[in-house]
């Protein structure tokens, strides 16, 4: 079920009908992004009007792709769901755990042993439940998202954030949290708050030196690093449909840097070549009998005012290539202005180094373009001064690049070349004398330029350029390095200047791969056994969590009044964490220890009640646990926002923590509160949240007639003798009423499936 043509045909004989049910319920001509939106709908045909920015909407999407970091705890919880496969076509990709340092060979090598197990695990529960397996080394998960499952039309979840690239083949993609893939894998609806809809108009052609790339550097100067959030930001006009589909892809991929929900393209002639050229011609043929339906209609586009929130419109003819740093993709600044404003801000002017792939920005086109000018470095007599590292995003890519003679030309110029995987793009870069923190230099053609991002070193001034920027300026090894206008000295000391990149949008010989990396899943996985060992420190199996007691919850301690900003990375920290993600025990150790303690200011240091000693959040809620007491967590506004990481509910849950009593809260946390089982309240006066002293004994009462919209009573017993009761907020309806009832939502998909 990695890949189903039959349910993409399926979908595209019922698009007609329903895009007119849409169009009529609306009333007016509907946006490329309504027509999928409405398309995907649970309950089928529209029937209901959804407000932009305010409707809560259940949708079926038609795949998931999960990367290796995340889909361990997605699927781990997926096991506990009792079905026998996957509701919809999934697929996991191992590209998060591959460190970059020597090449793609030996890093490759090391990684499949540091972390066998993960990837064995992986396999194992991929085998059984008929999800595609793409191995460490077949390539960064939205690159072979994009060359084997995307589709004009279509709607698809991804876990990780740039799931959002496969827009430039016209899909719906959106990042989310494992807890949603689980659910959406399981045969569960998958709820999105309706999208604000922006409007990008392209006008004119990409030319010389500005690539697809520029667009979205410049879009995201525009609107910021949060202009796009709960928007899905539609591009369309003559310069969409001139530029390929892979540069489509680059400027979906870095919607993820405007915040945006994701980002999208109509379905043209470039789509068509890209689906034909990654053997997908029935897809295409099938598109084309649909096309109307896979873009805006026309009256969209010729009063684009009326019908987004927000309209911008790009000229590409007058685009100039831009570079975006540092430390921020939304500090845009065009090339011609680059050495003036390095030189103000004081950015060093030496580039040490210049990345280029990613998952942003490997297509063959982009490839093709950098080699043209890796080319010119012989042929003009001149040395590379900056070292040059290239990312594959797949092995489809980087066997025909190799075979078309490319990587031979990058070697000529000193080239390194990382294995298929994120690599230095998350980090995993074991870059020499990156502990030295000394300020420095990099261009790279990722989507992340934060600090840290590349190499750890807080130091390190990232500037984000087109694959064809970031060579030029390797070559230059100089950051003011203007290729459109400036020279550089040759050997025989001329001065030579770099010809404007030429390359292809496709292979003109087709791609070409020996081992894709692709493992597809057994036909009947019932036999299968999933292999975790008990002694793992980095996997475990998931216990179902016990069901609600039937009672008041009476007794429970407060575990810690958390001050302030409490996101997801407060109340369970990435970092070194992450190599924890699949072991819920072990990563509960970082549960809570970036909140701040409301009485002493302190991060990580509680009282515990038992003994009145202060100590770490985890082993005081451990000690809690082990006497059979339960607890509650308070905390401040907008509890819980950040990244969807479904381990800050299912943390607490697992150490006993029973509930979580917010002045408010961030709307995926508290959902992913409810669906593990627990309390999410809120104070119905907020001032409430003074009354909470360091040595109460907490009571929550009426949870025996608990039910929507009713608020449940608090007793706070004082260390004094006195006692006060406040009223408290919940958001439950009779569905998640009934989820803290079982215990967690997958205790009732598992009685489904029994
Ligand atoms: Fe990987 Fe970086 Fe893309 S981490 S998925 S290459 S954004």
């Amino acid at each position: 079920m990695a890949f189903d043509f039959d349910l993409i045909q399926k979908h595209y004989s019922q698009l007609p009908e329903r895009v007119a049910a849409a169009r009529k319920l609306l009333g007016r001509p509907l946006t490329l992004t309504e027509k999928i939106l409405y398309s995907h709908l649970w309950d089928g045909k529209a029937t209901t009007i959804f407000e932009r920015g305010k409707s809560y909407v259940d949708f079926a999407p038609d795949r998931v792709a999960m990367q290796d970091a995340t889909a361990q705890m997605a699927l781990l919880q997926f096991m506990q769901a009792g079905r026998a496969k996957v509701a919809v076509p999934s697929t996991v990709h191992c590209d998060h755990l591959i460190q970059a340092k020597e090449n793609s060979t030996v890093d490759l090598n090391r990684a499949v042993q540091e972390s066998k197990e993960v990837y064995d695990f992986l396999a194992s529960v991929s085998n059984k439940y008929g999800i595609g397996f793409w191995k460490p080394g077949a390539g960064i998960i939205h690159q072979v998202v994009l060359e084997n499952y995307a589709f004009p039309g279509g709607m698809m979840i991804g876990t990780d954030s740039h799931t959002v690239n496969a827009g430039g083949l016209g899909m719906v993609a959106i990042g989310v949290g494992g807890a949603d893939a689980c659910d959406v894998m399981a045969g569960l609806p998958w709820e999105l708050k309706f999208p604000k809809l922006i409007g990008v108009k392209l006008t004119g052609k990409l030319s010389g030196w500005t690539a697809p790339k520029d667009v979205i550097l410049k879009v995201a100067g525009i609107l910021t690093v949060k202009g796009g959030t709960g928007a899905i930001v539609e591009y369309f006009g003559e310069g969409a449909t001139s530029m390929s589909c892979t540069g489509k892809g680059t400027i979906c991929n870095m919607g993820a840097e405007i915040g945006a929900t994701t980002s999208t393209f109509g379905y043209d002639e470039s789509m068509s070549r890209y689906l034909t050229a990654t053997n997908r011609a029935d897809i295409a043929a099938a598109a084309d009998l649909v096309k109307e339906h896979l873009t805006g209609d026309a009256e969209v586009y010729a009063e684009p005012e009326k019908y987004f929130d927000q309209v911008i419109e790009i000229n590409l003819s007058e685009l100039e290539p831009h570079l975006n740093g540092p430390f921020t993709p939304d500090l845009a600044t065009p090339i011609s202005k680059m050495k003036e404003e390095a030189v103000k801000n004081g950015w060093p002017l030496k580039v040490e180094v210049g990345l280029i792939g990613s998952c942003t920005n490997s297509s063959y086109e982009d490839i093709s373009r950098a080699e043209s000018l890796a080319k010119q470095v012989a042929a003009k007599k001149l040395k590379t001064k900056a070292e040059f590292t290239i990312t594959p995003g797949s092995e489809l890519v980087r066997y025909t690049i190799e075979k078309d003679g490319f990587l031979k030309t990058f070697d000529q110029i000193g080239a390194k070349v990382f294995a298929n995987a994120c690599g230095p793009c998350i980090g995993m870069w074991d870059r020499v004398g990156a502990d030295k923190q000394e300020k420095n230099t990099i261009v790279h053609s990722f989507n992340r330029n934060f600090a840290k991002r590349a190499d750890g070193n807080p130091n390190t001034y990232a500037f984000v350029g087109s694959p064809e920027i970031v060579t030029a300026l390797a070559i230059a090894g100089d950051l003011g390095f203007n290729p459109l206008t400036d020279t550089l000295t040759n050997e025989d000391g001329e001065q030579v200047k770099l010809d404007a990149p030429t390359g292809y949008e496709l292979p003109p010989k087709g791609f070409d791969v020996d081992d894709p990396g692709y493992q597809a899943p057994a036909e009947d996985g019932s036999s299968v056994t999933v292999a975790v060992s008990p002694d793992s420190n980095r996997l475990q199996l998931l216990e179902p969590f016990p069901a609600w007691e039937g009672t008041d919850l009476k007794g429970l301690k407060l575990l810690i009044k958390a001050k302030g900003k409490c996101t997801t990375d407060h109340i369970s920290m990435a970092g070194p964490w992450l190599k924890f993600r699949g072991h819920l025990d072990n990563i509960s150790n970082n549960m809570l220890i970036g909140a701040v303690n409301f009485y002493n200011e302190k991060t990580d240091k509680i009282k515990n009640q038992l003994t009145g000693e202060y100590g770490p959040v985890p082993a005081t809620q451990r000690a809690y646990k082990a006497a059979g007491i339960g607890s509650i967590v308070v905390g401040d506004e907008n509890y819980g926002e950040g990244s969807s990481r479904e381990h800050a509910a299912m943390e607490p849950r697992h150490l006993g923590v029973r509930a979580v009593l917010v002045k408010s809260f961030a709307r995926i946390h508290e959902t992913n509160l409810k669906k593990q089982g627990m309390l999410a309240l809120t104070f119905a006066n907020k001032e409430d949240y003074d009354k909470i002293q360091e040595d109460d004994t907490i009571d929550i009462n009426g949870l025996t007639s608990f039910e929507a919209g009713k608020p449940l009573e608090i007793v706070l017993h004082h260390s004094n003798g006195t006692s006060e009761t406040i009223l408290v907020n919940h958001t439950y309806n009779d569905q998640q009423i009934s989820w803290f009832k079982e215990g967690a939502a997958l205790n009732i998909i598992r009685k489904q499936f029994a």
